[in-house]
């Protein structure tokens, strides 16, 4: 890997981080043409009316794009009244899951080619489902064999850590995710209209976002020898919570877990004690008292809180030791830009601790076998 196609930065993990606010602009042009009704779908091959007709849908994907599945099952449950489950591919292919002719199953892949995802894709059609690959590389196994397709436009991802390829498929999936909900009715004409300017805006605040990085340099300085991590995060922020925490792990080599808020007390808060770094997210405005809650909890444990909430924010920057802000967009969209600052904390932490950032140990991009 030669440095010119690091274009000067010196991993491509902080290369790909800083391309996200492009590869946001670039996945929405394709979708959102000015000028046209709404989004673009057509291209995937899925009629309006095959949409329409969407009843249930199951997301299947593995690591990351798994968790970019889980936000798409929270977005199109509450805009679009669907039901949706979402599995682990290597979970799916080895059981007998109940999909049938009228179940729609997403399978998500940035390669298009990870073994469990295509068999998880294959068990599917074999039950007579229809199946639609949200997928980033043109022309892989997966979106070839798959009933419809659609690309997340976030170019080549050479970093075996996903950063661009998941903030892409969160853009697909806001875009679905609207769409149905305007056939189904679940938002109306106005709604869909100010929720459609707001995804517009993304690519801009993402932009902004990236200001963070000296900061999230010097956390991850302070915090270079920390042992363990905990994320936490209600709704949406749990989805990112798993994301955030898996991209930790498997840069730095550093224990990792992410909890839902609620279920903390279920047995995690017993992990925390003095000193214990605590990554929560509060992005959330409809969760944000019982956020609010954990916060406190973890704080009257001796945890050192990094809060992510939204700017306009009364109480999380209050009681956090450290609060970054993202901007005040609804609620559906925030993981889009509250992933920046986990992205680089993950990214800065590994290059603390001398870890091989671009391919950490036993990790390939692409788990095909
Ligand atoms: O290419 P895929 O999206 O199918 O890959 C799925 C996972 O292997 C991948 O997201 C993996 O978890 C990354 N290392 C996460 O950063």
């Amino acid at each position: 890997m030669c440095e010119i196609e690091k274009s000067g930065y010196p991993h491509y993990m902080l290369k790909e981080i800083y391309e996200q606010p492009e590869v946001i602009k670039r996945t929405l042009k394709e979708r959102l043409i000015p000028g046209s009704e709404g989004i673009v779908l057509d291209g995937i091959g899925l009629t309006q009316r095959e949409l329409d007709g969407v009843h249930r849908m199951v997301i299947v994907a593995c690591g990351t794009s798994y968790h970019a599945g889980l936000a798409g099952k929270y977005l199109i449950e509450s805009l679009a009244g669907i039901p949706v489950e979402v599995e682990i591919a290597s979970e799916f292919r080895y059981r007998s899951p109940a999909v049938d002719k009228n179940s729609l199953v997403i399978v998500i892949s940035q390669s298009g080619e990870t073994a469990d995802t295509l068999d998880a894709l294959r068990t599917a059609k074999g039950k007579g489902a229809r199946v639609l690959a949200i997928t980033n590389v043109v022309g892989s196994t997966i979106p070839r064999e798959a009933d419809y397709s659609i690309y997340t436009c976030a170019g080549p991802e050479v970093s075996v850590a996903s950063t661009k390829a998941y903030t892409s498929q969160l853009i697909v999936i806001y875009l679905i995710a609207l769409q149905l909900a305007y056939i189904k009715g679940g938002i109306g004409r106005e709604v869909y209209r100010q929720m459609l300017e707001a995804v517009n805006r993304l690519p801009e605040q993402a932009q902004k976002m990236l200001d963070c990085s000296q900061s999230m340099k010097e956390l991850a300085g302070k915090h270079k020898d920390i042992e363990k991590i905990v994320y936490l995060g209600r709704g949406l922020d749990y989805a990112l919570a798993l994301e955030g925490s898996l991209k930790f792990k498997e840069t730095c080599y550093i224990h990792s877990a992410a909890y839902p808020g609620g279920e903390f007390r279920h047995g995690p808060i017993a992990l925390v004690e003095e000193g214990l770094l605590v990554v929560l997210l509060a992005t959330q405005d409809a969760l944000i008292d019982k956020t609010l809650a954990n916060l406190k909890e973890v704080k009257d444990r001796g945890a050192y809180v990094v809060a992510l909430a939204k700017e306009g924010d009364g109480e999380v920057g209050k009681l956090a030791d450290r609060v970054v802000y993202i901007p005040d967009i609804f609620d559906e969209f925030t993981s889009a830009l509250a992933v920046i600052p986990l992205q680089l904390f993950a990214y800065y932490s590994a290059v603390a601790r001398g870890r091989n950032v671009d391919r950490p140990r036993s990790l390939v991009k692409s788990v095909t076998d």
